[in-house]
Parts: structure tokens; sequence; C-alpha cells
């Protein structure tokens, strides 16, 4: 059986939205002065930059100077996580993690624990949940900062960010989320999260890839990891790409409109109903049942390798939540945090939907991964 390709891995990225490209088009002839200069070529750039700073603070609920512009998630995070510690004797510094978070959160804590700091990983529950109770306990006279993901990009599964970032307040210490999976799909205002840091990356949200955004709540001092001029009020020397920027304002203007969401959401519920229908106790979910991203499904097929399922429909771009290393079948670390046994674990595949996700692809899907589930 043969089908046209279908897209299912809009958590690994996103395609440029055609209002976005737009945008894009209109300043590659118009917007070639540099944002800083004072001149008239300087102004549309400029202009184009603050225009966007603005876009992406009206979807925070946040004010344009606490908006700086990165070239992504993995650039905002170190620039929370690294800039925060800064300002510490390495050896003084404790942040508060989670097991579940993507590399561009734990490495930088891994660098700095390289250089003296403690970082509390701390565990998730079956669905991929921390326990605000585990945050509260591990807060300590020295705890620097507590970086926990808003969703995440495996599994789907949203922390209860509310509860922690108070307890995080209460005590004083700084908080930053990782939102690179959930703007766009859920709401991400930042007071309702209560969070002093927020990242974003543009590519997850139908802006190009290679700019993203850091949320710095005011107050909060973070000193620069690109030292230079003094751009982005001095926080992130580099002439600003007026280009980039004005595709994530869009691509924010964009996403103010969560209501595409419920028909996501209900294509992906469709989805699941129909595997189960078809395959009983030979699917299962991994990840939140109700507190999961309304776009992401993180489905397991268990006696099956997630890889040889997929090489099995070469027209599906999706991942797998499994590796092979040397021979060996790796399960990711999130899936592994979450406690799920490997037999489960190996036969997890993300199916990840967006915009332009069709009922009937997901419909001629469910039907072919029957039959690769169930053939003798
Ligand atoms: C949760 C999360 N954080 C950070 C990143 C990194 O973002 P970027 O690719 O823009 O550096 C990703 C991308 O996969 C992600 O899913």
């Amino acid at each position: 059986m043969k089908n046209a390709p279908i897209y299912l891995d809009f958590n690994a990225s996103t395609p440029l939205d055609p209002r976005v490209a737009e945008v894009m088009q209109d300043m590659l002839s118009d917007a070639y002065g540099n944002p800083s200069s004072t001149h008239w070529a300087g102004e549309p750039a400029r202009v184009a930059v603050e225009r966007a700073r603005r876009q992406v603070a009206d979807l925070l609920g946040c004010k344009p100077q606490e908006v700086i512009f990165t070239s992504g998630g993995s650039e905002s995070n170190n620039m929370a996580i690294k800039g925060i510690a800064e300002g510490h004797d390495p050896e003084q510094v404790h942040i508060i993690t989670s097991q579940v978070e993507h590399p561009a959160v734990t490495e930088p804590c891994l660098y700095l624990e390289r250089r003296g700091a403690t970082i509390s990983w701390l565990p998730v529950d079956r669905f991929g949940q921390v326990k605000p109770a585990d945050v509260e306990a591990a807060i300590r006279p020295q705890t620097t900062l507590v970086t926990i993901m808003h969703a995440n990009n495996e599994v789907g599964t949203i922390q209860p960010i509310e509860d922690i970032a108070r307890i995080a307040s209460a005590h004083g210490v700084p908080m930053h989320t990782d939102a690179a999976q959930s703007v766009g799909k859920i709401s991400t205002r930042v007071d309702e999260l209560g969070v002093d840091m927020l990242t974003i990356a543009g590519h997850k949200l139908y802006a190009p890839k290679g700019v993203g955004a850091l949320f710095v709540r005011e107050g909060i001092e973070l000193p620069p990891l690109v030292h230079g001029a003094g751009h982005e009020s001095g926080r992130r020397a580099g002439t600003e790409s007026a280009l980039l920027n004005a595709a994530l304002g869009k691509a924010c203007v964009l996403a103010r409109e969560l209501s595409g969401m419920i028909e996501i959401k209900a294509l992906g519920d469709r989805f699941w109903q129909q595997l189960q229908k078809a395959l009983g106790e030979r699917v299962v979910m991994n990840g939140h049942p109700n507190e999961r991203l309304p776009n992401t499904l993180n489905l397991s097929f268990p006696g099956h390798v997630g890889a040889d399922v997929l090489a099995a429909m070469p027209e599906l771009a999706a991942s797998t939540g499994s590796a092979c290393h040397a021979g060996m079948l790796e399960m990711s670390p999130v899936l592994s945090a979450m406690g799920v046994p490997a037999e489960i674990g190996a036969g997890a595949i993300r199916f990840s939907l967006g915009r332009s996700t069709q009922g009937q692809e997901l419909d001629w899907l469910a039907r072919r991964l029957s039959q690769i589930v169930l053939a003798p």
C-alpha cells in the first residue's frame, strides 16, 4: 500500500507558516540596514525588531523589554541557566531540575556540575510529572535556580509549573521554564505560570530555525553569554536579525489563537481511539492521559521495536523513543525516568500533529499501523 508522505514530527520542527514566510519576504528587500544605525536605512530594521519584541511580549503577557531575542531554545536555556549561575561562586551554585529535561537544559546543568555546582535531578512519576513537594524538599538556603520544563518534547506531559513556581517564589528562588514545546500549543502567559524566565524556540512554532527568545522578568540579573556591543539592552551582543526576529514575532501573533489546537486534539484523540479499537492491549500510551500537549501522542506497541515499525512505513515522518547503540536498544532517558518497562519503551513512537495534519492521513495510518502490529 502506497501513500503520500505524512509528517507527524511537529515537535521536532514545524514547517514555516506561509504567513510568516510572507513577512520574511517583505523584510528581505526593505530591512537590510543595521537596526542600531540611526540613519534612514536602519529605521525599517529597528522598527521590525521592536514590533517583533512587542508581538512576543503580547503572547507571553510580559513587557517588551523583558524579551531577549536569541538563536533558539538551546541558547535561551543556556543563557538562563549559566547566566544565573554566573553571579555566584561555582561551588555555591545549587540548581533544581528534573530527570526529563531536554539536553538543552540537562547539558548546561552538567557543565555547571563539572565546575562544582550541585544539581538536584528530581524524579518524575509514571506519567512524567514532577511532584511540587519534591521541589519544596530540594530547596536549600543557597538554591540558585529552579528550572523545570513546561511540557515534555517526547511524551507531551505538562508539568504543574504554577505550583512549582509558587514554591520557588516563596523561597525567593528564581524560576525558569523551558517552554519550547508549549508555546503556541497551550497558554504560556508568564504571570499565570508565575515564572521569572521562559524559553521560546521559533522552529517549534512555525517560524524558522535559528531564532528564539528568552523572557527575563524585570529585576532578574542576567549577565550576557555573548559579549560584545550593547545589543538587546546589553544582554546579548550581536547585530539583531530583523528578518528572523520579525518571523518569530509574526509566529507569536499566529500562536495567540489557540483554538486550532482543539481540532488538532480531536484528530489525535480519534487516531488514538481507532488504534485502541483495532489493537486493544497491543497499544499503550506513554505520558499523562490528560495533562498532555494537545498535539502529542507517544504510543508503544509492546513486542515491537519503534524503529522497525517506522522502517516499515517510509512515507511516515515520526520519532522513536529508543535508539539502537552498538546493537543494544537504549530507551530514551525520559521514558526511563518514567519507569516505562524496556519491552514497552522499545516500541515507543512519538506522533506529533500540527496545523497541516489531515484526518484522512491519520485514518490511513491507523489502518497501516494496525496491519503491521497484528502481522504474524
Ligand atoms: C523542550 C525543548 N527544549 C529545547 C529545545 C532546543 O531548541 P532549539 O532547537 O531551538 O535550540 C528543543 C528542541 O528540540 C525542545 O524540544
